[in-house]
């Protein structure tokens, strides 16, 4: 029989012990991830961010958005009936950092692309209590006068490239260019971005002519969230499993 007293009276041996044990535990759980061919199932759909998107995304986080803002819809009936089908593990592969989140004083924002206009954004940041009264959220005016600063969008994507991101060599020699298209729905290089980042949307975001702001990609950011899977197809080959 083993000695118990022996482990119960030397908190070194103890303390080794728990750790063998403890260690078990833990690779169990985690070892098997590193096996499975996938940890993130693939969907149809997900895209990398365009420049511009990926520039709102910086002024985003750049302005603590995350401290009010969740964005991560758990499955659960009353958040699926306020926000929509529950979010995916793939939906924030290309996000570095993640910005799931746990703090709500305002609403979740993983899916608010396409539930306003652009026009509402654009009058909602700069004074939101001109929409909704009652609103504790401040206003970011300045968004809407400072202009975009750009130059450094390729190291942006090779960044996000170095971390896992798909970003290819053609996207990156061609950033700047696509994210000038994006915000100017009639040049010539619409089409060329569109093919790069399909679905992408080219429009003047802010609504105010000239150059980018920032205004033009933080609402080009918001636009696109939640929008990228089509859930009436990921739906149906669900139900086909
Ligand atoms: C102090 C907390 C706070 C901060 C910081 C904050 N918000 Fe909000 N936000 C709110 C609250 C509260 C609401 C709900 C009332 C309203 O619509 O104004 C809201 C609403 C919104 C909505 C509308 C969501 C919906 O589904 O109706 C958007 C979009 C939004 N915020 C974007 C942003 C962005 C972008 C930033 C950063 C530039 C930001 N918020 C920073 C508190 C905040």
């Amino acid at each position: 029989m083993f000695d118990h007293s022996k482990l119960e009276k030397n908190s070194i041996l103890m303390t080794v012990c728990i750790l063998i044990v403890v260690s078990i535990g833990g690779l169990v759980e985690i070892a098997p991830l590193f096996f499975l061919e996938s940890t993130i199932e693939k969907v149809k759909g997900m895209r990398p961010y365009t420049p511009l998107e990926l520039t709102g995304r910086n002024i985003y986080i750049r302005e603590g958005c995350y401290n009010c803002h969740s964005q991560m819809i758990r499955p659960f009936r009353d958040e699926l009936e306020r926000y929509g089908h529950y979010s995916l593990a793939a939906e924030s592969m290309y996000d570095h950092p993640f910005q799931w989140g746990s703090k709500r004083t305002g609403p979740d924002l993983a899916r608010v692309g396409g539930k306003y206009s652009d026009d509402w954004h654009t009058t909602h940041l700069i004074d939101p209590r001109s929409l909704v009264p009652e609103s504790v959220m401040p206003g970011y005016p300045f968004l809407a006068n400072t202009p975009l600063s750009y130059a450094d969008i390729a190291g942006h994507l090779k960044a996000n490239q170095a971390v896992g991101v798909p970003y290819s060599a053609e996207m990156v020699t061609n950033a700047m260019a696509d994210l000038e298209a994006q915000i100017d729905p009639d040049s010539d290089n619409v089409d060329a971005m569109i093919e790069r980042y399909p679905g992408a949307k080219a429009r003047n975001f802010d609504g105010a002519p000239g150059a980018a702001t920032e205004m033009d990609a933080l609402i080009a950011y918001l636009q696109v969230l939640g929008t990228m899977v089509d859930f009436s197809v990921y739906n149906a080959e669900e139900n086909l499993r």
